[in-house]
């Protein structure tokens, strides 16, 4: 593997490996490596000649009071795992040069990025978008892989390409769980014992509103109430919103007559925890 800290040696090894006709598979992420990470870096792998995973901690998509500087970072174990999971090419740029002093270009995708957690992170998918739009200039991927855990992000994401006419196929993977069905997230290493108990009610909720669509209930309200209930039965559990929406938009919706996200993101302790699940009505 192949480990790559300059933006102007990573974008001359993406061009000589496009004049070659190659394709190029892209995995962006913040670190701290988890099976998920490996499902989307396997899925590239498939799908292209070269893997390039980029590790950055992006300080502009945290608000301030956020966690940006207890963000787990474990570069060594991170270069371990991508080496063992085939990655190609590690890209690990530093801030000073992705955001050196005078920078003052974001990106902002309207909207979709005001809802669900746009209303509890302020300016963080301009910094997410504004981010991968910066990577995937210097990458040049054919293709790039992001994980439905973030539902909101990949959306974001999606709408930035259109929108901006990239020529990159973003795919989606489906979330990876524990065995007890908690999402696998860098930020579950913020929870203690007692915590990583309660933060399976995420789960349990959402499988919950699952249940409940399927033996016939169609009414949002009543679904969230029940979500709600379960999610308040853990002390520890903060709700910030349970949301049942249109996965398109991620506009409230009242009464689910089609396909419906259930979302969601609750504070346990000093972890922010998202999950979601689409409800299906054929
Ligand atoms: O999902 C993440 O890890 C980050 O938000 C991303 C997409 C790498 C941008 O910093």
């Amino acid at each position: 593997m192949k480990i790559i800290t300059s933006i102007s040696d990573m974008h001359k090894v993406s061009l000589v490996l496009k004049r070659e006709g190659r394709t190029i598979g892209f995995v962006p992420t913040m670190g701290a490596l988890h099976k998920g990470h490996v499902t989307l870096i396997d899925k590239a792998k498939r799908e292209n000649n070269k893997v390039v995973l980029s590790i950055f901690v992006n300080p502009i998509q945290f608000a301030p009071g956020e966690d940006y500087h207890s963000y787990p970072r474990d570069k060594e174990r991170d270069e371990i795992m991508a080496s063992q999971s085939g990655v190609d090419i590690l890209f690990l740029p530093s801030a000073d040069e992705m955001y050196p002093d005078g920078y003052e270009t974001f990106v902002n995708v309207e909207g979709i990025t005001e809802l669900l957690c746009g209303k509890f992170r302020h300016g963080h998918f301009k910094g997410v978008a504004t981010v991968v739009l910066k990577l995937f200039n210097i990458v040049m991927p054919d293709r790039a892989y992001f994980g439905e855990k973030d539902y909101q992000q990949m959306l974001v994401i999606k709408r930035m390409v259109n929108d901006l006419n990239l020529n990159i196929d973003i795919v989606s993977m489906p979330t990876i769980r524990e065995e007890d069905g908690l999402a696998m997230s860098s930020r579950n290493t913020y929870l203690d014992s007692g915590e990583r108990v309660s933060a399976v009610s995420l789960y349990k909720a959402l499988k919950t509103s699952e249940d409940m669509v399927k033996n016939g209930e169609r009414d949002t309200m009543k679904i969230i109430n029940e979500m709600e209930r379960i999610i308040r039965s853990e002390t520890a559990a903060k709700i910030d919103y349970i949301s049942i929406c249109d996965p398109d938009t991620l506009k409230d919706i009242k009464t689910i007559n089609g396909r419906a996200l259930a979302a969601l993101s609750v504070r346990i302790g000093n972890a922010r925890l998202i999950d979601n699940c689409m409800l299906g009505v054929k």
